[in-house]
């Protein structure tokens, strides 16, 4: 039975979308059998996995709204894509649309998981992908979810957003999924030459302890990143054994091995 993990942070541009495609890439390294969902309009994620024709796709915004229109006999199998032995619900700009006809519905907190549930025991890990915005769709990712996992910048103001994002999991668990936990806080975009990079890491260590655990791998910044999405693909095939890849490696142990 898959654990179901929400990547977030309200903060844009935090490695959010990076962490989910290169985390489920090392995963699946582990032999483990992995779902990522694309609940970001902007589509980001999507588009590193190759994605062909992405105007014509069935995608999570269509997903969601046969559920909530109730349709009758869709199968979620016909959502998802299989890319290099790691499956994928797409995004599309669509989305957009799905997520405003769901905040005007009753309840339509819940839909991302009435959709997930019967497909969770084909997987070990499910991985979901957010935007920055706390809105219906994010809600949704965490009413889903067994976890969140906050990924964070070493930049000023980064502890701001980390409590934000605790702030709604706070909500989330009073008023729809008790069970939601924090999986971690995963430093992003480290450069350990700098002093404000050890300062930072510092503070968020010391502030979270004994809290939530801070994961021990930290995620150096290289401009292979940015090359590897330039180029829509994953860490693990663009630039092999590079730091950042040996990097999520060692979070994916983290992650299924503690
Ligand atoms: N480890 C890294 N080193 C260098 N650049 C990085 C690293 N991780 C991410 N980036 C760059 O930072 C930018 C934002 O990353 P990403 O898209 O993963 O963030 P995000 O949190 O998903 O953003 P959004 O909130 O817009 O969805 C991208 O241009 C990406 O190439
Ligand atoms: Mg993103």
């Amino acid at each position: 039975m898959a654990e179901i993990i929400t990547v977030a942070n309200r903060k844009g541009g935090v490695g959010k979308t990076t962490t989910t495609l290169n985390l489920a890439y090392s995963i699946k390294e582990l032999g483990k059998k992995v779902l990522v969902i694309d609940l970001d309009p902007q589509a980001n994620l999507t588009r590193c996995f190759d994605v062909e024709n992405l105007e014509n796709i069935k995608t999570i915004g269509h997903l969601l709204m046969a559920e909530l229109e109730e349709e009758e006999n869709y199968s979620v199998k016909d959502y998802v894509i299989s890319y290099d032995k790691i499956d994928l619900i797409p995004s599309s700009i669509y989305l957009s649309a799905t997520e405003t006809q769901m905040r005007s519905e009753t309840g339509s907190e819940r839909i991302l998981s009435e959709i997930i549930e019967p497909v969770r025991e084909h997987y070990d890990y499910v991985l979901i992908d957010t935007s920055p915005a706390l809105n219906i769709l994010t809600i949704n990712a965490l009413c889903a979810s067994d976890s969140v996992l906050v990924t964070a910048d070493t930049q000023m103001f980064a502890v701001v957003g980390i409590n934000e994002l605790l702030k709604t999991v706070q909500k989330i668990k009073k008023r729809v999924n008790s069970g939601l936990k924090v999986k971690g806080i995963l430093l992003t975009m480290c450069d350990n030459r700098t002093n404000l990079y050890k300062t930072l890491t510092e503070q968020v260590e010391e502030m979270f302890q004994g809290r939530i655990k801070v994961f021990q791998t930290k995620i150096p910044k290289t401009v292979k990143v940015g090359e590897a999405i330039y180029s829509g693909q994953s860490i693990k095939k663009y630039a092999k054994d590079s730091s950042v890849d040996v990097a999520y490696d060692n979070l994916a142990k983290e992650i299924c091995y503690e």
